[in-house]
């Protein structure tokens, strides 16, 4: 079942000389959760911030902070960004041999587990791991960078994940990453997603335009 939408500004688009106060600000204005974007330069082709930054943030926001891992290989560093203060760890498929594995890492070290698929993964790639997971966020950009445009074409995996979800019985959440703003947001929600990320929709205009970027991303 959809359940009610929660907002997770991507703090890729934030000021990272400022990022403490960054984070206090988007919390303030109604972030539901901080989503983190991991970049490694190897799995995608930007490099961001480590588990050192993340541990340095946590006391900036009592929010969930959702945990975006785009490095490979992912396994040798999971307990770090748990350790760190993350509450949720979401991995891609290919960035370690053993997704399964990988899942029973992140749900014993006490975290929500999420599986990401990047625009070409097929929905296939959680079946098997369903009864595991916490979250599952669709792509709808390939990843590496904020500021891209949204790909219309992950709306109809968005629809696929929504009925194999509900037909899974388990609340799990069924998020979308990448180019939504006030125009893909809506179509977002319609074909099922239930958490939205935004880093530029999100950020944009200074620290007195988050609340109402938000409240327009919630609005659909
Ligand atoms: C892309 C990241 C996204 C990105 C979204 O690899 O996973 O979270 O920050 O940025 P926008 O909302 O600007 O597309
Ligand atoms: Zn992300």
């Amino acid at each position: 079942m959809q359940q009610p939408i929660r907002i997770a500004p991507s703090i890729l688009s934030a000021d990272f000389a400022r990022l403490g106060e960054e984070v206090r600000a988007i919390d303030a204005a109604g972030a539901d959760w901080i989503h983190i974007d991991v970049m490694d330069g190897h799995f995608v082709p930007n490099i961001t911030i480590g588990p050192a930054v993340v541990k340095a943030l946590r006391p900036h926001s009592a929010k969930p902070f959702d945990v975006h891992l785009m490095i490979a290989p992912v396994d040798p560093f999971i307990e770090a960004f748990a350790e760190a203060g993350a509450d949720c760890i979401t991995v891609h498929p290919e960035s370690g041999p053993h997704l399964h594995r990988t899942i029973q890492t992140i749900k014993a070290l006490g975290k929500r587990a999420g599986v990401v698929l990047n625009p070409a993964t097929p929905v296939e790639a959680v079946e098997h791991v369903i009864d595991l997971i916490d979250l599952v966020l669709v792509m709808s950009v390939n990843p590496g960078f904020g500021g891209q445009k949204f790909l219309s074409s992950q709306l109809r995996k968005i629809e696929a994940l929504r009925h194999r979800i509900d037909l899974s019985g388990r609340a799990i959440d069924l998020q979308v990453d990448g180019g939504v703003d006030a125009m893909t947001a809506p179509q977002a929600i319609a074909a099922g997603a239930d958490a939205l990320v935004a880093g530029t929709a999100a950020f944009t205009g200074g620290q007195e335009r988050y609340a109402e970027n938000i409240r327009t991303l919630r609005a659909g």
